[in-house]
C-alpha cells in the first residue's frame, strides 16, 4: 500500500518513463480515455491515459466522478497541452465506487452555500482543497514564528470557571441531567454537586492563564479552540474558532504592536512563498467572483496584490480618539450613510466604521489604540487620563478587526479597583491577582482570530468556508 507516489511529487518529477503507482479520486473521465485524478496533495490533477480498447468495459463504467482508484502505469512526458507529464495506465483498480446518479459533487461549479451543506465532501473541490492546505500551512507558520523567537507554546484549559473577556457569552459545561438538576434549599441549581463542584464553561480566551505563564516563562503563546455563544450570524463570527494568543513579559503597547505587525506580515509572506499554487488559484477564483459584481463594487486589486501590499507597507497607527474625529468628519457620516452614525467620543466602533478607516480613508491595515475603558475588558492598563486604556485593535481590509490586544494592568490596586467598578469578583480571580501581588511587571499580549486570518489570506468571503466544520447559531452538523 505504501508504494504509491503522491501526485504533487509526480508532477514535479524530473524522471519519466518509470513505473509508478498513483491513488486518488476521479475528478472527471473524458472520452473513455482521460482520467483527471486528484489526491489532495496539490491543486493540480494528474492525467491518467486509459487504453480503452484493451480495457474491460465493466471496469470503464466504474470510473466515475468521485470513485477512488489505484493506478499502476508509466509516467511519461505528456503529448497533450496543459500538463508536463501523465500516467499511461497499465492496471486500474477501483478501490471505492461512486454512483454518479447519487454523488452530490458533479464536475461543475457549485455554490459555496450548497457546498457548506455537504461540508463532508467539499474538501474534494479545488477551492476547499486550496483553502485547507493554506490553513494548514498558516498554522505551521504560527508555530515556526514563535518557535524561532523563543516563545513557549502553552496549552491553556478549554474547560474553565472564568469568563476572561467578561462579556458573559459562554457555553456552560455540566454533567447534570438538565431536566432535573439538583437544587439548593432556595431553589437555585446546586453546582456544588456538579462534576467540577462549581459552574464551568468553555473558554472564551486563554489569556488569563497565558499571563500566568508569561510571568515565569517570559514569552508564551497559546493556539487553541475558543468558544463564544454570541448570537452573531455574520460572515466574521463563529461560535467555535481558533485563536492565537501570545503574552510577553516586559513588553509595553509599542512592543506589542511591533510584534503583532511582524507576526501578521510573517504569516502572509509565508503562504505567498510556500503556497504559491493555491494562492494563485484562490486569487483567480476571487477575480471571477468579483466579475459577477456590479462595476462600482468590484475590487481593482487581486488577492495576491492585496497580500503583497500588506507586506510592503507599514500599518497605520492612531488612537481611538483620532479615529473618531476622522469618522465624524467623514462623508458617509455627514451624509448619514452609516447605519450607526458616529456622534461622539465613547461609542464602540461598528464594523462599517472600521472598514471605512481601512478601506476608504487609509487604504491599508490600521492599528487603533487607547480606547475608552468602558468598551474594553477589565485587565487593560489604565492611562493617566482616567478615560482610556492601553488597548490595540488591528483592522484589516475586507475583514475589520483581526487582532485584539493590550498592555495589561500590572498595578494591583488599579486592577482591583477596575474589577470592582465592573462587578468582576476579585475573590474568584485570586490566582490572577496573585501575579500582581508577587513580582508583578509590565506585560502585554494580543489575540489573533485564526479564521479571520485564513479568510484574509485566501480571500474567502465567509468565515464558515475557512474552518472544516463551522459551528454557528442553529448549526452543529458533522
Ligand atoms: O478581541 P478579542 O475578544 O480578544 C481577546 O479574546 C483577548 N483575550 C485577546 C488577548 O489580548 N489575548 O478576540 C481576539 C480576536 C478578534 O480580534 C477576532 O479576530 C477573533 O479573536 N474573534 C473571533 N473570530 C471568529 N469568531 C468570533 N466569534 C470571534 N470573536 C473574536
Ligand atoms: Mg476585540
Amino acid at each position: 500500500m505504501s508504494q504509491r507516489t503522491k501526485i504533487k511529487a509526480l508532477l514535479e518529477s524530473e524522471q519519466t518513463n518509470i513505473e509508478v503507482t498513483v491513488k486518488g479520486w476521479v475528478r472527471t473521465f473524458r472520452n473513455n480515455q482521460f482520467i483527471a485524478l486528484n489526491d489532495g496533495s496539490t491543486n493540480s490533477n494528474i492525467q491518467i491515459v486509459v487504453d480503452f480498447e484493451n480495457t474491460d468495459p465493466n471496469l470503464l463504467k466504474r470510473i466515475t466522478t468521485g470513485a477512488a482508484l489505484s493506478v499502476v502505469g508509466e509516467l511519461v512526458a505528456s503529448l497533450g497541452k496543459g500538463q508536463k507529464v501523465e500516467v499511461k495506465a497499465k492496471q486500474i483498480e477501483v478501490l471505492g465506487d461512486s454512483d454518479p446518479e447519487k454523488y452530490p459533487l458533479q464536475p461543475k461549479k457549485h455554490s459555496l452555500e450548497f457546498l457548506r451543506e455537504i461540508a463532508h465532501l467539499r474538501f474534494r473541490t479545488n477551492t476547499f482543497g486550496a483553502v485547507f492546505r493554506v490553513r494548514n500551512s498558516l498554522s505551521y507558520a504560527v508555530h515556526t514564528f514563535f518557535h524561532e523567537r523563543g516563545f513557549v507554546y502553552l496549552h491553556t484549559p478549554i474547560i474553565t470557571a472564568s469568563d476572561a473577556e467578561g462579556a458573559g457569552e459562554t457555553f456552560h459545561v455540566t454533567n447534570f441531567d438538565l431536566a432535573y438538576p439538583p437544587r439548593t434549599e432556595n431553589g437555585d441549581v446546586d453546582f456544588k454537586q456538579d462534576f467540577f463542584g462549581r459552574a464551568t464553561n468553555l473558554t472564551v480566551s486563554g489569556q488569563l492563564e497565558g499571563e500566568l505563564g508569561a510571568m515565569a516563562l517570559s514569552d508564551i503563546y497559546t493556539f487553541g479552540p475558543t468558544f463564544r455563544a454570541e448570537n452573531s450570524n455574520t460572515t466574521r463570527h463563529l461560535a467555535e474558532f481558533w485563536m492565537i494568543e501570545p503574552e510577553m513579559a516586559f513588553y509595553d503597547l509599542e512592543d506589542n504592536m511591533n510584534l503583532a505587525e511582524e507576526f501578521l506580515k510573517y504569516l502572509i509572506g509565508y503562504v505567498l512563498k510556500n503556497n504559491a499554487e493555491d494562492i494563485e488559484f484562490l486569487s483567480q477564483r476571487l477575480a471571477e467572483e468579483e466579475k459577477q459584481k456590479p462595476q462600482n463594487e468590484r475590487s481593482e486589486t487581486t488577492l495576491i496584490e492585496k497580500l503583497q501590499f500588506c507586506l510592503d507597507n507599514d500599518f497605520q497607527r492612531l488612537t481611538y480618539t483620532e479615529a473618531i474625529d476622522i469618522l465624524k468628519e467623514s462623508t458617509p457620516n455627514k451624509k448619514k450613510k452609516f447605519t450607526y452614525l458616529v456622534e461622539g467620543w465613547g461609542t464602540d466602533l461598528q464594523s462599517e466604521h472600521e472598514r471605512y478607516l481601512v478601506e476608504k480613508h487609509f487604504k491599508k491595515p490600521v492599528i487603533l489604540t487607547d480606547y475608552p475603558k468602558e468598551i474594553k475588558a477589565f485587565y487593560m492598563r489604565q492611562n493617566d487620563d482616567g478615560k482610556t486604556v492601553r488597548a490595540m485593535d488591528i483592522l484589516f481590509p475586507g475583514i475589520g478587526e483581526i487582532v485584539g490586544g493590550s498592555q495589561r494592568e500590572e498595578r494591583l490596586e488599579k486592577l482591583e479597583q477596575r474589577m470592582t467598578e465592573m462587578g468582576i469578583p476579585t475573590e474568584e480571580l485570586w490566582w490572577y491577582l496573585d501575579t500582581r501581588r508577587f513580582g508583578s511587571c509590565p506585560h502585554a499580549g494580543f489575540g489573533l482570530g485564526f479564521e479571520r486570518m485564513v479568510q484574509f489570506v485566501t480571500g474567502m468571503g465567509n468565515i464558515r468556508d475557512v474552518i472544516p466544520f463551522p459551528r454557528f447559531p442553529k448549526n452543529a452538523e458533522f
